[in-house]
């Protein structure tokens, strides 16, 4: 079953949108198999966006990412990853659709509210970063059968 990881940035947390984005992944019928509000350090954020070292925006977004705690989520389903990125947006707010968590929730792109693993190989990574996977949650939902074929 594919996992993703998703992190809703210092931003999302401290304008009190966790509950909505959780509910957003909740109703859409994505599980929840991983969660913890941390502070993270500058060590873990540089190896998380160290594809994109080269940018120069790199050591400000790793000291956005920096200012606050963050809200890890693993979360379970068919096709997750590519369907969480669908349902959070474009990297930019501007371009991002309403009724995205971009389009709703931010304008700028540098306090664009939440992350989501962009490949399957990426979350993986990303996952083993941030939890220790053999400390995920596996379990039935009940309403499984009301979701899947
Ligand atoms: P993530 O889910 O956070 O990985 O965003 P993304 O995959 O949509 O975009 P990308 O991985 O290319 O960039 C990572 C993050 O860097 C973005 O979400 C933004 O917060 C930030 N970022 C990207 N482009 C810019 C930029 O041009 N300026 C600034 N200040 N930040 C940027
Ligand atoms: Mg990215």
């Amino acid at each position: 079953n594919e996992r993703t990881f998703l992190a809703i940035k210092p931003d999302g947390v401290q304008r009190h949108l966790i509950g909505e984005i959780i509910r957003h992944f909740e109703k859409k019928g994505f599980k929840l198999v991983g969660m913890k509000l941390m502070q993270a350090s500058e060590d873990l954020l540089k190896e998380h966006y160290i594809a994109l070292c080269d940018r120069p925006f790199y050591s400000h977004l790793v000291e956005y990412m920096r200012s606050g705690p963050i809200a890890a989520m693993v979360w379970q389903g068919l096709d997750v990853v590519k369907m969480a990125r669908t349902m959070i947006g474009e990297t930019n707010p501007a371009d991002s659709r309403p009724g995205t968590i971009r389009g709703d929730f931010c304008i700028e792109v540098s306090k664009n509210v939440i992350h989501g693993s962009d490949s399957i190989e990426s979350a993986r990574r990303e996952i083993s970063l941030w939890f220790h996977t053999d400390k995920l949650t596996c379990w039935a939902e009940s309403t499984e059968h009301w979701i899947y074929e």
